[in-house]
């Protein structure tokens, strides 16, 4: 187990670079099953969650070689069993990405239930739903999810609510159906069109992504490709509020100003200064942190994934702000290590009203799931004192050589390996 110590108050000052997308490559990591050849992509991020989709990848059979720190080839040429066990699907949510990839090249795949951050219930009605309407037959049996299909075929689907995971397992799974799907009332994230632009990099048809209604014209054969992710928007936004809430200087490079509209709007109105470059952004702050009210929405809304670190930055805001989560059941869970730090929030549901404290103090707290973490880690940078984050392993799921990146910026994080206790002496 291994923890961070932070020493705060720190002002972060100078430069980061942003890694390429998690959501993104957890989506087109899978899609190179769909590939007859190699696949070269560039850009990944070096977290976890990669490496758990890459044992997923061998362990069916295909070779992942690593060329640089970020840039992998794949030849899945040899797929194995179409099988995710639990072991290796229950680290990540995006594990169940494998089921339209196998689903197309095998006709058949079992997926362990995925794991993932805890937000309460997280249903796949709608993949289920999705690849039922091009034909499949989806069961869920002790744990794992069936899906078979003679043959896929292109169908008009239409989703019930705006899903990030269903609109791509479907995309996954109606690229080499017969015929044409079209998908309504689409996800419309930035990860949703890089990995339609990825698809049709490797021959697929698949155009509006990014808007409501995408629609697919399957194709018999996708060839390999070689492609680069995009920057992670939640990564660059976590650094963009780390910079706020510590009363920082920072240039974050390697952006997509476009997918931060929603983020460098909140925090202007925070009290943060923002100066946009072509693939950077500049966030300072001199003057007070004040309050905003923000809901969260799916794109181009305010991100849900940004949630938690707002919500830190906000607790040290003169005023009431009122956080209302507009895509999860439960994501507040992380508000009780923040009160440890200090914080006066109160949550009612799916609405947190924080009141701001002038100086959040040191304090043992976990890091919940992947954003609670970058939460805790803000707010520890910008308080008195001693903070010591355990759960580490959430953060690293997500955000490539957070503490090093962070060193660099001027902040007092330490990496500990803590001993795992015997269970007598920890009673
Ligand atoms: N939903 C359903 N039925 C479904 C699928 C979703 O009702 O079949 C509901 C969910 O319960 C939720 C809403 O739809 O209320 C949105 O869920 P969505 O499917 O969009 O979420 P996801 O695909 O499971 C992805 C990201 C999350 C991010 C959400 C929302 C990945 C691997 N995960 O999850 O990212 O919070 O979209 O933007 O892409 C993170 O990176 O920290 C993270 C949790």
């Amino acid at each position: 187990m291994e923890k961070f110590i932070i020493e705060g108050p720190t002002r972060l000052c100078g430069e980061v670079t942003v890694s390429g997308a998690k959501n993104a490559a957890v989506a087109i990591i899978p899609a190179t099953i769909l590939a007859q050849g190699k696949c070269v992509i560039e850009n990944i991020p070096n977290i976890s969650d990669i490496t758990v989709l890459f044992k997923i990848l061998r362990a069916m059979g295909a070779t992942v070689r690593v060329l640089n720190r970020s840039t992998v080839e794949v030849d899945t040429t040899y797929i194995g069993e179409p099988v995710v066990p639990y072991e290796l699907a229950r680290y990540m949510r995006a594990s169940y990405y494998m089921l339209g990839t196998l689903l197309t090249r095998c006709n058949r795949a079992s997926v362990s239930m995925p794991g993932g951050c805890n937000f309460g219930v997280r249903p796949i009605d709608q993949h289920m739903k999705g690849f039922e309407a091009l034909g499949a037959h989806v069961s869920i049996d002790s744990g794992m999810i069936n899906a078979q299909a003679d043959m896929l075929l292109g169908a008009h689907i239409y989703f019930d609510v705006v899903s990030v995971g269903a609109t791509i397992n479907v995309m996954l799974a109606a690229v080499k159906a017969k015929g044409i799907t079209i998908l309504e009332n689409c996800a419309k994230e930035p990860h949703i069109v890089d990995l339609a632009n990825f698809l049709n990099s490797m021959g697929a048809d698949v155009r509006g992504a990014g808007t409501d209604v995408i629609k697919i014209h399957g194709v018999d054969i996708l060839h390999g490709t070689t492609y680069s992710i995009i920057p992670d928007q939640i990564e660059a936004g976590t650094y963009m509020v780390a910079a706020a809430a510590t009363g920082g200087d920072v240039l974050v490079k390697n952006v997509i100003p476009k997918h931060l509209e929603s983020i460098i709007e909140k925090l202007e109105k925070a009290g943060a200064v923002i100066t946009e470059y072509d693939d950077a952004v500049r966030v300072a702050r001199d003057g007070e942190l004040s309050k905003v009210n923000l809901k969260t929405m799916p794109h181009p809304g305010f991100p849900t994934d940004m949630q938690p670190q707002m919500t830190a930055l906000l607790s040290m805001a003169s005023g009431t702000s009122i956080v209302t989560e507009g895509v999860w059941d439960n994501r507040f869970r992380y508000v009780d290590e923040l009160r440890r730090m200090g914080a006066l929030i109160q949550v009612d549901g799916k609405v947190a009203v924080v009141e701001g404290v002038p100086q959040l103090t040191g304090a043992p707290v976990r890091a919940v799931d992947l954003r609670a973490g970058a939460a805790v880690l803000i707010a520890a940078m910008a308080a008195k004192g001693t903070t010591e984050i355990e759960d580490i392993e959430h953060i690293e799921r997500g955000y490539e050589d957070i503490a090093d990146k962070l060193t660099v910026l001027g902040a007092n994080v330490k990496k500990m390996i803590v001993p795992e206790k015997p269970l007598q002496a920890a009673l």
